[in-house]
C-alpha cells in the first residue's frame, strides 16, 4: 500500500485541521475541507435520513461483492486556548484540538484514499464516518439515526495516545473506556444572619456533609473487583462572610466500567440527599445525566487486530483501560467492533493547553485503519 497518497499529504491535512478547529456540532468548514478531499479522490458521501448537520459518511464499494465494515473518526475540537508554539496552531481562539481528532481524522482520510486506489481488490464495502460532537457526547448517536450504519458487520475507531510511544498500538477486549454521568445537585435552604443560624436552614453545611457522606457511595456499594468513581468538581454558594446563604450548588461525575456500576452509583447517591435532606432540614434536588455507555470491544476482534498490526511490523500492547468517556460506545451497542489506541508520545496530557500529537507515524495510522477494512473484508468474505 502507498501510490500516491503520502505522509506529507496526510501532513498537511492535519495541520489544516489543526489549525481550523470548531467546536462539537459546528464542524462546518471542516466537514467542507474533508468532502473536498474525498471527492477529488472520487469517494462518495452519503446522504443519510435524517442526514447530518456537520460530519459526514462516505463509501467506497469495492470491486467484489461482500459484507460492509465501517471506520470512525470524530472531528470536534475543545473550547481550550491552545497554548503550543507550533506553525499550524489554532486560529480559532478559544478552541483547540486538544483531544487529537485532528489526528484521528487524517488517518481516517488517509485510509480511505488508500483505500480508493485498491477499490477493484475490495471484497465488500467501507463506510467511513467522519462523526461530529464527540465532546458533547451525542454525535454517534445522531449519526446512528441517518441509518447509514444499519448494514455494517463491523466498526473501528481509535483514539490517540499521549502517554503511548509514538505508533504504538494498543488493544484490550471488553470494557476499555468508562460510562460516564454528571450530576447536578441544588440544595434548597434558609438564609439569614450568620450570628443566628437558629432561625437559618444552612445550605452549606448540608452541602459538606453530603461531599463527605457521599465518599462511600462508591467503597460500600461497588463490587471491590469493579472499577468506578465519583468526583465532586464544583461547589457554590455563599456571598460574604457573615450570611448564611439561601443556596448551594454542586457538580461532579460518576464513572464506571462496565454495564450497571454507573447508575447504581447514581441511584445511591440520590438516595443520599434524601437523607442529608432529611437530617439537615433542607430540600435537595438531585439531577443526574447520563452520557455514553462504556465501550465494549469484541474479544475475537480484538485477537484479529492484534495479530493483524503485529503482523503488518506494528509495535502492539495491552491497553490500560481508563474511565475516560468516549461515545463509540453508542456503535458498539449495536454494532460488534473495536475501539484501539494509538500513541503520539505528547508530554501534556489530552485536553491540555500543551497537548501536541506527535505526527511522524500518522501514515502508520492511516495505513492500519486501511488494513484493518480490508482484511475485515476478507475475513467476512469467507464467511
Ligand atoms: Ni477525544
Amino acid at each position: 500500500m502507498g501510490g500516491s497518497v503520502s505522509q506529507q499529504r496526510l501532513l498537511d491535512e492535519f495541520e489544516w485541521f489543526h489549525s481550523h478547529p470548531e467546536l462539537s456540532c459546528a464542524e462546518f468548514d471542516t466537514t467542507v475541507r474533508i468532502k473536498a478531499a474525498l471527492s477529488q479522490a472520487g469517494i462518495a458521501v452519503l446522504a443519510g435520513n435524517p442526514p447530518l448537520k456537520t460530519g459526514l459518511v462516505a463509501e467506497i464499494q469495492g470491486g467484489l461483492p461482500g459484507k460492509t465494515v465501517a471506520l470512525r473518526a470524530d472531528i470536534d475540537a475543545l473550547p481550550v486556548n491552545e497554548e503550543t508554539a507550533v506553525p499550524y496552531r489554532s486560529r480559532n481562539a478559544g478552541c483547540m484540538h486538544a483531544c487529537g481528532h485532528d489526528f484521528h481524522m487524517a488517518a481516517l482520510l488517509g485510509a480511505a484514499l488508500l483505500l480508493a486506489e485498491k477499490r477493484p481488490e475490495l471484497r465488500g464495502s467501507v463506510r467511513f464516518v467522519f462523526q461530529p460532537s464527540e465532546e458533547v457526547p451525542g454525535g454517534a448517536l445522531s449519526v446512528l439515526q441517518t441509518g447509514l450504519l444499519d448494514t455494517v458487520s463491523e466498526i473501528y475507531g481509535f483514539h490517540a495516545m499521549p502517554n503511548l510511544k509514538s505508533g504504538v498500538v494498543a488493544v484490550k477486549d471488553g470494557a476499555t473506556f468508562g460510562s460516564t454521568a454528571r450530576f447536578a445537585i441544588s440544595v434548597q435552604g434558609k438564609g439569614g444572619h450568620a450570628a443566628m443560624p437558629e432561625l437559618c436552614k444552612d445550605p452549606l453545611v448540608a452541602a459538606a456533609a453530603l461531599v463527605c457522606a457521599a465518599q462511600t457511595v462508591i467503597s460500600r456499594n461497588t463490587n471491590p473487583f469493579d472499577t468506578a468513581v465519583l468526583s465532586f468538581t464544583r461547589i457554590e454558594s455563599g456571598s460574604a462572610w457573615n450570611i448564611v446563604p439561601d443556596t448551594a450548588f454542586i457538580e461532579g461525575t460518576i464513572r464506571g466500567l462496565g454495564e450497571g456500576n454507573c447508575k447504581r452509583a447514581a441511584e445511591q447517591l440520590e438516595r443520599m440527599c434524601g437523607g442529608i435532606a432529611l437530617a439537615y432540614n433542607v430540600s435537595i434536588d438531585f439531577k443526574p445525566e447520563f452520557d455514553s455507555p462504556s465501550t465494549n470491544n469484541d474479544k475475537t476482534l480484538c485477537d484479529f487486530l492484534w495479530k493483524l498490526a503485529e503482523g503488518n511490523g506494528y509495535e502492539v500492547e495491552e491497553f490500560t483501560p481508563t474511565l475516560g468517556g468516549e461515545d463509540f460506545a453508542y456503535y458498539q451497542k449495536r454494532i460488534p467492533g473495536v475501539f484501539f489506541c494509538f500513541g503520539v508520545d505528547s508530554p501534556f496530557g489530552l485536553h491540555h493547553p500543551k497537548f501536541q500529537a506527535k505526527t511522524d507515524m500518522l501514515f502508520q495510522a492511516a495505513r492500519l485503519m486501511a488494513l484493518i477494512a480490508e482484511s475485515a473484508l476478507a475475513r467476512l468474505a469467507q464467511g
